[in-house]
């Protein structure tokens, strides 16, 4: 915020300063995170990773892990772990991009969290390259965005459930309660559902003028959900072969457009109207404001568990550029970027 009350010579020597850092040094722009401790209550976990993993007690997040997000991944994890009773019982499963440099994200989390259970998985681009169309937001095409589609298969087979994060959200409350929702009737996911919302607008007339496409949502009371925030049964989910059934949408997809969004409307059509219903708490999602001019937007009424900034803008461009929406200031306290005007490094 404060470098765009610099003159423009001044921001332009940052940016020459930034860059003749070199990609190497992207770690030491980050703030070290500090130690989180478990309470008494905690149950006990084993110290060894290779246990830890695979066990039911820990609470299993998973994100997807990228340069251009960061800054927003680490604010993930800071507000998740200083709002949970059990830090140390939080595992996190990294998704990277095959293509990524994994050793130079890993020693950037390793860095701001040094006590951090995590694992980072790469994610080949390829599997869904040939199964992107374009939608009406390019940054909703990037291959990793399809990543959540592909956990069951990423993540080793003992890990039964995960609760998915976006990398543009902040917690203020302990997820493990998020994590522990039961899942009743053989359901797979869990994620608050938005009845209100348009449902039909989320996809194309092709899609509702086909009588047998349209048939879709026949028996089903289908509701929009944001499936930026999703607790899975992996166990479920691998059984029922749900990865498939959601590329064979893909698949239609590249065929003919049903719909204009990118990983979202996949899932509405898979699991719509069968998922478990999580309170609006968990995911108070659109502050990021639309998908076209990212405008300020307001919490839905109710209470907070969690700030989600889907949507075009995000709050870390915005206080970057001077001009943050109010709800962005919720966001700033989990920012672990070094203010570069500060060369303390
Ligand atoms: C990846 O990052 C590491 C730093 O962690 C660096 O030493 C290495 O050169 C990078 N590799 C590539 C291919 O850029
Ligand atoms: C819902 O969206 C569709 C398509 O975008 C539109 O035709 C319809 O009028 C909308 N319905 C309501 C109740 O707003």
């Amino acid at each position: 915020m404060k470098t765009s009350t610099q003159p423009p010579l001044f921001s332009l020597l940052l940016i020459v300063i930034i860059f003749s850092h070199g990609t190497t040094s992207i770690s030491q722009q980050f703030r070290e995170a500090p130690q989180f401790y478990n309470a008494p209550t905690c149950p006990k976990m084993a110290e060894e990773k290779e246990q830890l993993i695979c066990s039911s007690d820990a609470v299993h997040v998973a994100m997807t892990l990228d340069a251009a997000y960061i800054r927003g991944s680490m604010a993930a994890i800071l507000s998740t772990l200083q709002h949970t009773s059990c830090p140390q019982n939080v595992f996190f499963h990294f998704v990277a991009s095959a293509s990524a440099n994994a050793s130079l994200l890993r020693s950037t989390i390793s860095a701001s969290f040094p006590y951090l259970n995590f694992q980072v998985y790469h994610f080949r681009d390829s599997a869904v390259a040939g199964l992107i169309s374009t939608s009406i937001r390019s940054a909703l095409d990037c291959p990793l965005n399809y990543a959540r589609s592909y956990l069951a298969d990423l993540l080793p087979p003992c890990v039964r459930r995960v609760v998915y994060l976006d990398s543009d959200l902040v917690l203020v409350d302990d997820i493990s309660k998020l994590a522990a929702i039961p899942l009743s009737g053989g359901r797979v996911l869990a994620a608050p559902e938005y009845c209100n919302a348009n449902f039909t607008s989320y996809f194309t007339p092709t899609f509702w003028s086909s009588p047998s496409l349209s048939l879709t949502f026949a028996n089903r009371k289908a509701c929009y959900f944001n499936t930026g925030v999703m607790v899975i049964d992996l166990e479920r989910w691998r059984g029922g072969g749900y990865t498939v059934r959601i590329e064979e949408w893909m698949e239609l997809q590249k065929r003919m457009r049903i719909y204009e969004l990118g990983s979202l409307p996949p899932f509405l059509l898979v699991f719509g109207g069968e998922i478990e219903a999580v309170d609006h708490r968990w995911n108070q999602h659109g502050l990021g404001g639309d998908n076209f001019r990212g405008l300020c937007r307001d919490l839905h009424p109710g209470p907070v568990s969690l700030l989600h900034w889907s949507g075009k803008g995000k709050p870390w461009a915005r206080l970057d550029a001077g001009r943050p929406c109010p709800l962005d200031a919720l966001w700033a306290p989990y920012d672990l970027l070094k203010p570069p005007y500060s060369f303390d490094s």
